[in-house]
């Protein structure tokens, strides 16, 4: 088992800046990059962080590339609650990354498997994702990939648990109307990726957060295969360390 780097923050909104210091640096470093980007509310404060480096002129999003974990099958790019239009919202409108650099599954694609290989090659056109942010479910779940018996290595349309749709019916008028069904990248996605950040924060991700990084690997726990990637930054707020 490899170890992730643990960093461990006062607050949530520290926590963010710590994950911006990672993106900051693989920026400066390869203003070209390619970056894996989620959704969620944990990653909020350090979407706000990036818009206001960039404002600052210590980032520069003009020539980085980014790939979206997921999307909500049957939900339009400009529908209130899709992962598209949360990214537009919450960072992309805010930055000077290119739209034609911005990718995020279709959740409108007619032809899944053609819209899911695509996707795939087109991360590999780019060069395979530099830095991949993640955050996490309840249940472990990373992007949309769901505890089950094996862990999915493609993009790939995949049902949500009733869990996850709970989990998510807060952006939503009733559970009704979360989506049964979302297209996410796969484990062996996120695994091909040079370097991954989880951001975790809150209490009631403590738990979880000890299962996936300190218990068995297996995929009833989708996070805990990231004890076999090299090169993991575990970011905590204290809650979620829990000390
Ligand atoms: C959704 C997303 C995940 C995200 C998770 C946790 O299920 N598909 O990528 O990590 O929610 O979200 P939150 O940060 O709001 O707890």
């Amino acid at each position: 088992m490899l170890h992730p780097r643990i960093l461990i923050a006062p607050t949530p909104a520290e926590a963010g800046r710590l994950a911006a210091d990672q993106f900051e640096a693989l920026i400066q470093a390869k203003p070209a990059c390619v970056i894996g980007l989620a959704t969620g509310s944990t990653p909020l404060h350090l979407y706000r962080e990036l818009i206001a480096r960039e404002k600052a002129g210590k980032l520069d999003f003009t020539r980085v590339r980014s790939a979206n974990l997921d999307e909500y099958k049957g939900l339009a790019p400009d529908h209130a609650q899709s992962y598209r239009r949360f990214m537009q919202e919450n960072l992309f409108d805010h930055i000077c990354i290119k739209p034609e650099n911005t990718i995020v599954p279709d959740g409108l694609a007619e032809d899944v498997s053609a819209m899911c290989q695509a996707y795939e090659k087109q991360i590999e056109d780019w060069g395979g994702v530099d830095l991949q942010l993640l955050g996490i479910g309840h249940d472990g779940h990373i992007g949309f990939n769901e505890p089950c018996d094996h862990f999915p290595t493609m993009t790939h349309e995949v049902a949500l648990t009733q869990m996850t749709r709970e989990a998510n019916k807060r952006f939503f008028a009733s559970i009704d109307e979360v989506p049964a069904a979302a297209f996410t990248m796969g484990v062996g996605t996120v695994m091909a990726a040079r370097k991954i950040v989880m951001l975790i924060t809150g209490a009631d991700k403590h738990e979880i957060m000890r299962k996936a990084f300190f218990g068995p690997v297996t995929p009833e726990v989708p996070a805990s295969i990231l004890q076999f990637h090299p090169d993991v930054t575990l970011i905590c707020d204290a809650a979620a360390w829990g000390e």
